[in-house]
């Protein structure tokens, strides 16, 4: 019987260090202990051993359960940790490896320039409001002084939605002046606001020609307001954007909603009116509409001309951003090309 468990435990020892996961080393200890196992077997024949013999093998037979219990936890626990250590190889973090660098983000080159615009006009006291792109035929022309023959409305300029809703047109703003009207229904003088938003003409694409674009409104009304307040403001407002030596010429022109109306040329900030690329060599370059704000148009909005008056402007920002930044068509600004943002 001696020599019967000394060639089991030789063999078990042989076994257990054979084990290379946990799975055998279960099936190790099922063959050795569990209730069908070696030793298990062992002692359920002891019966049939002399009472003298009983305890001495009984002895031995536990010895040796112990010893197995043991070099099985001693071998569970060398799996362990040599799974523990290739997984921490695996893991490992080689932190010489030059980083990938991330791809930021920029502003788009409109967001830029309204940025640019936006800061100026903001330490001049005026607000940033925003209005809707579909509107009203109201709010787009009537209220805006401009009859309904008035070529403006043909449907060559103008994407109609959907005709008499509410006894009125729906169309895409073809302006930001609009704006002008709803926020002169919303709020009393005094009035300093400038308005950025898309405006849509039904135009085809081309270098310089988008059926989608970008204006800037502004709008001054108050009591004494005058073309001069309108002249001052500008001045300031170019010259903040372009550079000091950049002066402004008022030229007479006609918009339904001002009287008198005037566009307003800068100097070419480029060549300073030599006459270069960038102003098609005038020397001037054609920046916004403006006027005094129409007394029909105020009051239309129930403020009384006679007390208040007031002034108001639109420009285009595609144009100024493009002339900024020597982008020579149009469409790049409108198709997020990647490769063109990122320059910005
Ligand atoms: N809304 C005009 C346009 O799109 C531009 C304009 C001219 C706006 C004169 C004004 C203004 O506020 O006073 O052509």
């Amino acid at each position: 019987m001696k020599s019967k468990l000394e060639s089991i435990k030789g063999k078990a020892v042989r076994e257990v260090k054979a084990c290379t996961d946990l799975k055998e080393l279960d099936n190790f200890r099922i063959k050795y202990l569990g209730k069908k196992g070696e030793l298990t077997a062992i002692l359920r024949s002891m019966g049939e051993l002399s009472p003298g013999e009983r305890p001495v093998v009984g002895k031995l037979v536990n010895e040796l359960k112990d010893y197995i219990e043991d070099v099985l936890a001693k071998q569970k626990e060398m799996i362990e940790k040599t799974a523990r250590e290739e997984r921490l190889k695996k893991e490992s973090l080689d932190v010489t490896v030059p980083g990938r660098k991330p791809l930021r983000g920029k502003r788009h080159p409109l967001t830029k320039t309204l940025d640019e615009i936006k800061e100026i006009f903001l330490g001049l006291g005026f607000s940033v409001v925003e209005g809707p792109e579909i509107e009203y035929a109201y709010y787009n022309f009537t209220a805006l002084n401009i009859p309904e023959e008035h070529p403006a409305r043909d449907l060559q300029d103008t994407f109609y939605i959907s005709s008499a809703v509410e006894n009125d047109d729906i169309v895409l703003r073809t302006q930001t002046s609009p704006m002008q009207i709803r926020t002169m229904e919303r709020q009393k003088p005094p009035i300093r606001v400038i308005v950025p938003g898309k405006v849509y003409r039904s135009d085809d694409v081309d270098a310089t020609h988008s059926p989608v674009f970008h204006q800037i409104e502004g709008l001054v009304v108050d009591k004494g307001i005058t073309l001069g307040d309108l002249k001052g403001t500008f001045d300031l407002f170019v010259k903040q954007l372009y550079g000091e030596d950049v002066v402004t010429k008022f030229r007479p022109h006609h918009f339904p909603f001002t009287e008198p109306s005037a566009e307003i040329d800068v100097m070419c900030y480029m060549c300073k009116g030599e006459g270069c690329r960038v102003c098609k060599g005038s020397g001037w370059i054609e920046l916004s509409g403006a006027g005094m704000v129409h007394p029909r148009v105020l009051e239309r909005c129930g403020i009384d001309s006679r007390e208040y008056t007031g002034w108001a402007f639109g420009m285009g920002l595609d144009r100024i951003t493009t002339r900024k930044y020597g982008i020579e068509d149009l469409r790049l600004l409108f198709e997020n090309d990647i490769r063109f943002l990122r320059q910005f």
